[in-house]
């Protein structure tokens, strides 16, 4: 089970939510589902408008997952990914500080999302 908070200066309180074991529910989606108001404009990948910061919280470190290609070429587009964290990324599976919130499915971790809620802000 995961707890994801999400943060935003738009946003009148921070909100937790809890993501069930096997869930394989993007950020994105469930913010949807719990009317967080995350930007996004393609929700594939594609557009870099649902850009989200993501920190530990707790004791659980975050959990390593591979980036998708689409995800990689938008972060490096957007400058929001050094070379040093993608190689972090690519070979030892730790995952970089932004990412984006249609991509990035959260596993077995407590997580603060945060997000300007300027399409691309992070
Ligand atoms: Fe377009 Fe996430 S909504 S990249």
């Amino acid at each position: 089970m995961s707890n994801i908070t999400f943060t935003s200066p738009i946003m009148k309180k921070d909100k937790t939510i809890y993501a069930v074991a096997g869930n394989t529910a993007t950020i994105l989606s469930l913010a949807k589902e719990h009317e967080i108001p995350i930007p996004f404009e393609c929700g594939d990948g594609d557009c870099g408008s649902c850009l989200i910061e993501v920190t530990a919280l707790g004791d659980k470190p975050l959990m390593g997952m591979s980036l998708t290609e689409k995800e990689k070429a938008r972060l490096k587009e957007l400058q929001m990914i050094s070379a040093e964290e993608l190689e972090q990324a690519e070979v030892n599976d730790i995952p970089p500080r932004f990412r984006l919130a249609c991509q990035f499915i959260p596993r077995d971790e407590d997580v603060l999302v945060s997000f300007t809620g300027t399409p691309g802000g992070s």
